[in-house]
């Protein structure tokens, strides 16, 4: 059978025999056994009802056996034997080249040299999931071989509920993951619910089919570093022969070394999982491996007395670093971690006195033992960065809960007023204030021809757009367009691109839509040898709400409300997406956060062109105004920059109150 009669097939019309070898060396950690006998019979009920009664028996057997080794069912027997990864959008089976793209983007996403754990379809993150069984892949990619452009598929989780008429102007995929109802939103409820097959943690761009492999990430972690050694580097100092010391070499981590090396610093990090270490180096994301302390230390300070650009990957726990370094007076100049705190007790971090094979025993053996260890640790790892930040570190959290984790484990992080932490998120301090308030946030496009010659021709007129908007951008957005144009112009020699041809870039509202509307005309000229389908990453200016992330540069006590997120989503909807997702959970952890996030593919059409317009527009400027509204400066100018450009555009701004107006009030 082809690759698109397979496809058109769905679910298979005779039983495929059982996998014995699933291929992948790097499957999903087992999950924690939470499910009663009673909710067991449920989550076979629940996944038998994908399959004909003639199989129950059959299935029923080998889904439990799949329950009590892994935790989920994933039912591997069903995972397609053809090759999966982000074909040209035309060897889809499609009546509609939209359904095309949504397809190219899934395939993408579980892309065995994309996705960190492929056979549990997890793309990112350690649970981030496209679907929760290969079932749901089946029928969903025959809905979508199916569907017109007077459909819609909405899709729950992972799981595609089905096929309803629509419009044209209609997207064609509505995606929503793991959206609970909010008192069961903790994250013993997500292995429940997603044990029973009912939800899924959908990450921010792995269910939403938006993941382009490290590259957005490289990126956006370039951005970050080289700005907070900004901070701290006075008169342009280089971060040459400077320290940056971090943690995680996994699916987002993995970026810290390569995006080390961009900043010309000299990278060292942990990493407990070997296979993870090794895998980064093998990509020559990480210069040098070393797993013994002493050598670290020695090595770094020969790369110190050298001003070197180098990256180490340390195999061992994080914690020895701090410790060592501060033990031999090693100076760290920017310190951060990417751990997977947003999933502490289930393989996001490693206590350090246990072994990386001990600790993933106790964690199923003794989740209590395992937490209070996770917990011991965090406040170890806490006091070291304090006695490092008190010789001038400059330490930050990289949005993986770190702080909040640290907090919980009663760890010293608190600032004196008892309520702030001590350290300030990446946000707070620089993609806030720096990028998100002005609307600059990672703005991506894959060339669904699959050609590198569409991705440098694009790359061209992405560079060619934004030299000319900096020509007349006001002081304070003119560093994010130097940085951005650098990047572009060396993107392709950074060799990012793994899996479909994708690109990102930093750019604000203007940006993004002069950039689209170049491609759009580029592909109506016959200049491009397809379509380009555009995203971004969640992690932006308005799909976003997350208190200690993404929205922690908000101070006016809205942070802790989603309106944003969910504007977001509606907004972008009617206004042109292809697709539009909204998901719980995401970077920091379910219950944490409500992120959503689009699709969108222009096809050199006027259509496209419209659309592409008002999409845009409102998908940056929508978080702008809440910025705005929030009191950041930054965004208040932003935003009456762009009343004075678009004339329909009237956004409500805030009156500032005069200190001295509530400081003669008596507040007891
Ligand atoms: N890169 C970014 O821009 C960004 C932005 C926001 C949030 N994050 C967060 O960063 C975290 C990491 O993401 P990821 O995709 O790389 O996750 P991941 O699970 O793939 O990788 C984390 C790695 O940390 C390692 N690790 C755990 N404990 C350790 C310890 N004590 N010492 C050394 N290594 C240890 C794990 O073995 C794992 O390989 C997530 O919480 C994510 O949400 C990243």
């Amino acid at each position: 059978m082809t690759f698109a009669d397979q496809i058109k097939q769905g679910i298979p019309s005779t039983l495929p025999g059982k996998l014995t070898d699933l291929g992948s060396d790097n499957p999903a950690p087992k999950r924690k056994a939470i499910l009663t006998t009673d909710e067991k019979q449920l989550a076979l009920r629940n996944a038998l009802r994908y399959f004909p009664q003639e199989w129950h028996s059959e299935l029923s057997t080998e889904f439990l056996e799949e329950l009590n080794t892994d935790g989920r069912i994933y039912m591997r027997r069903f995972k397609p034997n053809y090759k999966i990864y982000a074909r040209p959008i035309q060897e889809y089976p499609c009546q509609t080249k939209q359904a095309a793209a949504i397809m190219l983007m899934i395939q993408n996403n579980l892309d065995p040299n994309i996705a960190q754990h492929p056979d549990e379809l997890i793309t990112y993150g350690g649970n981030g999931a496209v679907f929760q069984n290969w079932a749901q892949y089946l029928v969903t990619m025959q809905y979508l071989s199916e569907m017109t452009e007077v459909q819609t598929l909405h899709m729950y989780s992972g799981h595609p509920m089905g096929l309803f008429p629509s419009s044209p102007s209609a997207p064609r995929v509505i995606v929503t993951n793991g959206m609970m109802i909010p008192n069961y939103s903790k994250p013993d409820d997500w292995e429940r619910y997603n044990a029973l097959g009912v939800t899924q943690y959908g990450q921010m761009t792995a269910g939403s089919y938006m993941y382009i492999g490290p590259q957005g990430i490289v990126h956006g972690t370039t951005i970050t570093v080289i700005n907070a050694f900004r901070k701290i580097l006075e008169n342009h100092e280089s971060p040459r022969g400077k320290v940056f010391l971090t943690a995680g070499l996994g699916g987002m981590s993995g970026a810290q070394p390569k995006a080390g090396n961009i900043c010309e610093c000299i990278t060292v990090c942990a990493e407990v999982n070997p296979h993870a270490a090794n895998k980064r180096y093998e990509q020559g994301w990480v210069d040098v491996l070393i797993d013994s302390i002493d050598e670290l230390t020695a090595r770094v300070k020969q790369a110190i007395t050298n001003k070197e650009i180098v990256s180490i990957a340390f195999i061992g726990n994080v914690v020895e670093v701090w410790e060592a370094f501060y033990l031999e007076e090693i100076m760290v100049h920017v310190g951060s971690d990417q751990t997977s705190l947003h999933n502490p007790w289930a393989g996001g971090y490693y206590p350090s006195d246990l072994s990386y094979e001990e600790s993933n025993r106790l964690m199923v053996s003794n989740p209590d033992l395992f937490k209070a260890k996770v917990q011991e640790t965090l406040i170890k790892h806490t006091n070291l960065i304090n006695q490092h930040t008190a010789r001038g570190t400059y330490f930050f959290d990289y949005g993986n809960a770190f702080l909040l984790e640290s907090s919980r484990a009663g760890a010293d992080i608190l600032a004196d007023n008892g309520i702030d932490f001590k350290y300030p998120s990446y946000v707070q301090d620089i993609l806030g204030p720096m990028c998100f308030d002005y609307g600059f946030g990672p703005f991506r496009w894959v060339c669904a021809s699959g050609d590198a010659s569409d991705l440098d021709l694009t790359d061209k007129i992405a560079c060619e757009v934004l030299e000319s908007l900096r020509v007349n951008a006001t002081p304070d957005i003119s560093q994010q367009f130097d940085d951005n144009i650098k990047w572009i112009k060396e993107a392709k020699a950074n060799r990012l691109v793994v899996g479909s041809q994708a690109r990102i870039l930093y750019a604000d509202s203007q940006g993004r839509i002069e950039i689209a509307k170049a491609f759009n005309q580029a592909v109506k000229d016959g200049k491009l040898n397809g379509p380009v389908i555009l995203g971004r990453d969640h992690h932006d200016v308005s799909g976003t709400d997350s208190p200690y992330r993404e929205t922690s540069n908000i101070y006016d006590g809205s942070k802790f409300t989603a309106d944003m997120a969910i504007h977001n989503v509606i907004g972008d909807s009617f206004r042109g997406a292809t697709w539009v997702s909204i998901h719980n959970g995401g970077g920091v952890g379910w219950g944490e956060v409500i992120n959503g996030g689009f699709g969108m593919l222009i096809d050199g059409s006027e259509d496209a062109n419209q659309r592409l317009e008002s999409m845009l527009f409102y998908d940056v400027n929508n978080g702008i105004s809440r910025r705005s509204w929030a009191r950041n400066q930054g965004a208040i100018d932003a935003i009456k920059r762009e009343m004075e450009r678009t004339k329909s555009l009237k956004v409500t701004l805030p009156n500032l109150v005069d200190d001295s107006v509530l400081d003669r009030l008596d507040f007891v």
